[in-house]
Parts: C-alpha cells; sequence; structure tokens
C-alpha cells in the first residue's frame, strides 16, 4: 500500500509520458481520477496526503490509467461527468458536456426569473443537461428535451431519473420533425453539431470516443444551425427567444442567418476567454 500524494506523483507521470499533456493538465486529470477512486471531494486531499489508499482503489487507479492511456475521456471512464455543478450520468452515446455551454444556462438565469411558468425546448439534448439543469431552477416550467438518437435519449432519461426531475419529458425528433407546428415554445436552447467535417485544428484522440453525429455537421459546421434557425419561428410564441451555441469563427455568419429567417434584437455572447459563443435572437413580432 502507498500514500495518497504517491500515487497522485505515479498518475501525472503516468499521463505525461503515454498521453502527452502538460504538467498542469497532468496534475488536473490525476486529481479527478483520485477523487473518483477514493470517492472522496476534493477537499479531503488537502490534509489527507499522507494516508495510505487501499489495494482495491490501487486496482481502479491502474484499470483507469489503462483506459486513458488509450486516450478514452475520464468523463467516459467515470461513466459521469459535472455541468453546472451536478453529476450527470454519462456513457459514450452522448456528447460530454463541456462547460462552454454552461454559458447558455446563464444567460436564462439571467433574463428569466426563477418563478417564471417557461415552456423551453433544449433541442438535441444530448446527455440532458441544459434541460435538466434548467427545469431545477424553473420548477414552474415546463422543459422538453430533444435529439435524434434513441441512444443519447436513454442517457437523457437515466439523468431525468437521476436527478428526479418531474417537469422534463424527452421527445425523439430530427430537429422539429417530431413537433407540431404550435407556436409554443418561449425559449428554445440549443449546443447542435457545428464542427466543420475535417477541421484540422481538432487534433485530440479522445474526440473519436465521442458521437460523430454530435459534433460534425455538413456545409462547414453551418448546416445544422441553419436548419435549426430555418424553422425554429414555427414553434416560437411571438416573441420567443432562440439561444444557439457555435464556434467563435462562426458568429457573423449565424447572426446574418437570423437576420434574414424572422429574428431580430440579435445578442451575441462571450464566453470566459472573450470569444462569442452563443446568439440570441427574438421572434419578431407579426
Ligand atoms: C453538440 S451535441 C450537444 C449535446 C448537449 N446538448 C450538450 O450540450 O452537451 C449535439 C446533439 O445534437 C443531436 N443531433 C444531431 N443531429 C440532430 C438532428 N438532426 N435532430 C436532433 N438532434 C440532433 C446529437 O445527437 C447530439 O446529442
Amino acid at each position: 500500500m502507498s500514500s495518497v500524494s504517491y500515487h497522485k506523483k505515479r498518475i501525472e507521470e503516468c499521463l505525461k509520458k503515454n498521453i502527452q499533456i502538460n504538467a498542469r493538465e497532468a496534475k488536473i486529470e490525476a486529481d479527478y481520477i483520485l477523487k473518483f477512486a477514493l470517492k472522496k471531494p476534493s477537499s479531503f486531499f488537502i490534509s489527507n496526503q499522507k494516508i495510505n489508499i487501499e489495494k482495491t482503489q490501487e486496482e481502479l487507479i491502474s484499470s483507469i490509467l489503462k483506459k486513458r492511456i488509450k486516450r478514452e475521456p475520464l468523463a467516459y471512464i467515470f461513466k459521469e461527468w459535472d455541468f453546472y455543478g451536478e453529476t450527470f450520468y454519462l456513457d459514450k452515446n452522448s456528447l460530454i458536456p463541456r462547460q462552454d455551454t454552461e454559458l447558455i444556462v446563464d444567460l436564462v438565469l439571467n433574463q428569466f426569473d426563477k418563478k417564471s411558468k417557461l415552456n423551453i425546448l433544449d433541442l438535441g439534448t444530448g446527455s440532458g443537461v441544459i434541460g435538466i439543469t434548467l427545469s431545477k431552477f424553473y420548477p414552474n416550467s415546463l422543459i422538453t428535451i430533444s435529439d435524434i438518437s434513441p441512444k443519447a435519449l436513454k442517457v437523457a432519461n437515466k439523468n431525468i431519473k437521476k436527478h428526479k426531475v418531474s417537469n422534463v419529458h424527452s421527445i425523439e425528433s430530427n430537429w422539429f420533425a417530431g413537433f407540431k407546428e404550435e407556436k409554443n415554445f418561449d425559449l428554445i436552447l440549443t449546443n447542435p453539431p457545428y464542427i466543420a467535417k475535417g477541421d484540422v485544428h481538432l487534433t485530440n484522440l479522445e474526440i473519436n470516443y465521442e458521437p460523430s453525429n454530435a459534433l460534425f455537421s455538413a456545409n462547414n459546421g453551418f448546416s445544422d444551425i441553419f436548419k435549426i434557425i430555418d424553422s425554429a419561428a414555427n414553434f416560437l410564441k411571438p416573441q420567443g427567444k432562440l439561444f444557439i451555441e457555435h464556434g467563435y469563427t462562426q458568429a457573423d455568419k449565424v447572426k446574418n442567418y437570423l437576420q434574414k429567417k424572422y429574428f431580430d434584437t440579435i445578442k451575441q455572447h462571450r464566453d470566459i476567454n472573450h470569444k462569442i459563443r452563443v446568439t440570441s435572437a427574438s421572434k419578431i413580432k407579426v
């Protein structure tokens, strides 16, 4: 048996050597792995560096490292990942939620009172993180989450159960194809696939574990964004709002396209790195 600090060093060295990540990233991953293997919060490790860890935990760490050096992302190894301070079930059938996507949740929280009775659609929900997170802040609201992938919806449905939320229901649908044109929604939120096929900036091998239909879109990454904008107004109440996450290089085109398609009050929102990553717009009053 060896100490926490011994294992932390061992994990960091193993990751730096085998998956070529830098010292800072290796430290962050080692912390995640120890927290997961020992089932302890980060605070535990501040004053317990010298305690010995059990054999079963050592074995668990070794099995995690074996998968990780094959570039499997920690989120899929752990079968869970955090989003907006909550832990969600996850498997390889849905995208790993990114911290960038928390911006959409922040924007909704900044604009709408928590007592509001909203009818919200989370389109392309994946693991369900956007809709389920909002359902907790807006208990009087109705949240629909939808995805084309039945396997992703299975993940989302597990999260509905895990989080014990009763105001969320899921629908399998190819964007809006499964919905009636009833102009029902106050808000449509979406983080669609928007990466151009063959994007040369994508060098991390971990991405190969994620479902490609959650990441890539034709027409230089715009195909799904444009399809959603083409139809969204038919499903929004008058002055209902659409929020779209996109790549920062796509901001101008998304704005121009919205202007052509019955939307105004277009606002663009920056992430913590000051890049425009979400565009919101209101359906034109007719
Ligand atoms: C970038 S992922 C976002 C997942 C989740 N909302 C998140 O932020 O982590 C895009 C999601 O859109 C779904 N999707 C792709 N094409 C779709 C379509 N034609 N209709 C509905 N959903 C689609 C994918 O299955 C995937 O779950």
